[in-house]
């Protein structure tokens, strides 16, 4: 079904939303002011999720997408606006989420030093020889050419790939800015093995000393956010403390902080990831880190520390590991989540349940032109 439709406000995290007679709708890559036509993508008994098809009459604030794939591709979502309304949207919709579980808060928010080539860690799909991204609500693969977000190296790797001649697989490719190595992996049986002929590895430094990370696991996408966020979370902690960091991956964030606290404990359920976490507190000389492999959403005792630093997924924190960081005697918690809604949903638990007062939200524009948001929330008691 096919209709049109006023674009009356944002709602999180950055869709734009109307009314098609009582139904709500809510509209991807569109904005406030926008007359548009939409297709109906979903349909439920209140509610409406469509598809933008043509724009009658554009908002005022619309300008030209500068990449030539934003129409086909399934990757970035507000290039349609300039990156100022973008980071200005961002910060309303952190806010409302926030504010929907009735913390009166306005966020701070960082952008990106560089918006874009600010993404050094990606997935690539390949399908039928056509390497490239999803396209708009698609399973097709649209080729990449001219993508401008992905840093300069992983674009000039993207021939090399398409020339590899594969089908129907993914690739991961991850990128120091530090000193532009490149590591590629591939999908096989669901799972990312080293792609023979390309490393599997490479250094990245955020300025806190060398940190091995390996395209098969997790990295952090936009190196220049990343950098931020270490030293929000260097500044925060103090050298008296013991840590606890909750899904700490490789080390990214553990490293730089164990540099500053007495003791740092790290756990992720990745044992891949453990094992490089180890060698890189070994890489420097660290000799203050336990590291662990467990899984957090499972009956697991917390070790004790005065402050917790936690990086979920996107579900965020089980019920069980709430429970636990609220009845230890921690009294900072430091989140970083890449999203608001969890975010906030665990902010009013802790807050509610267990004392913890959030003292500071700061918003990170780690994926730039697409709704995508980092945050990291400071909680004390
Ligand atoms: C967003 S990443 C953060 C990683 C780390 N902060 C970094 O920058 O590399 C989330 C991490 O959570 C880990 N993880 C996912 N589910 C988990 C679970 N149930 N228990 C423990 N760790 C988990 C993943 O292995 C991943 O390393």
């Amino acid at each position: 079904m096919r209709f049109e439709l006023e674009i009356i406000k944002y709602v999180p995290p950055g869709d734009g939303f109307g009314y098609h007679g009582e139904k709500a709708v809510f509209v991807p890559e569109t904005s406030p002011g926008d007359l548009v036509e939409v297709t109906v993508v979903r349909e439920k008994k209140k509610f409406i999720i469509a598809a933008l098809d043509k724009i009658i009459t554009p908002a005022t604030n619309r300008i030209d997408p500068s990449c030539p794939h934003y129409e086909d591709c399934g990757g970035c979502s507000l290039m349609h606006l300039s990156i100022e309304d973008q980071v200005e949207l961002k910060q309303q919709m952190l806010k409302e989420v926030f504010n929907r579980y009735g913390f009166q808060i306005t966020p701070e928010f960082v952008t990106s030093p560089a918006t874009y080539q600010s993404r050094y860690r990606t997935k690539i799909k390949c399908q039928d020889g056509v390497v490239g991204f999803s396209a708009k609500n698609s399973h097709r693969v649209t080729p990449i050419t001219g993508c401008r977000i992905l840093s300069a190296g992983i674009m000039k790797e993207l021939d090399r790939l398409s020339a590899l001649g594969r089908s129907n697989c993914e690739f991961s490719l991850l990128q120091s800015r530090q000193n532009g190595e490149l590591a590629v992996s591939v999908s096989e049986n669901r799972r990312q093995v080293p792609l023979p002929g390309f490393p599997s590895s490479i250094t990245e430094d955020y300025g806190f000393g060398p940190l091995k990370l390996k395209s098969s696991g997790f990295a952090q996408s936009n190196p220049f956010i990343t950098k931020l966020i270490i030293n929000a979370l260097v500044e925060e902690v103090d050298q008296e403390q013991a840590l606890c960091e909750l899904y700490c991956g490789g080390g990214t964030f553990s490293l730089p902080l164990a540099g500053k606290v007495r003791k740092l404990t790290g756990i992720d359920i990745s044992e891949a990831s453990i094992r490089l976490a180890k060698e890189n507190a070994d890489l420097n000389q660290l000799d203050n880190t336990f590291f662990i492999a467990a899984n957090l959403e499972k009956e697991m005792k917390l070790p004790k520390c005065d402050c917790f630093v936690a990086d979920p997924p996107r579900k965020g924190l089980g019920q069980f590991l709430i429970l636990q960081i609220g009845k230890s005697e921690a009294d900072r918690f430091l989140y970083v989540s890449c999203n608001p809604a969890t975010l906030a949903r665990d902010a009013e638990i802790l807050s509610q349940n267990f004392g913890f007062k959030l003292s500071g939200l700061t918003g990170y524009d780690m994926y730039c032109h697409s709704t995508h948001c980092e945050a990291l929330a400071v909680f004390e008691r």
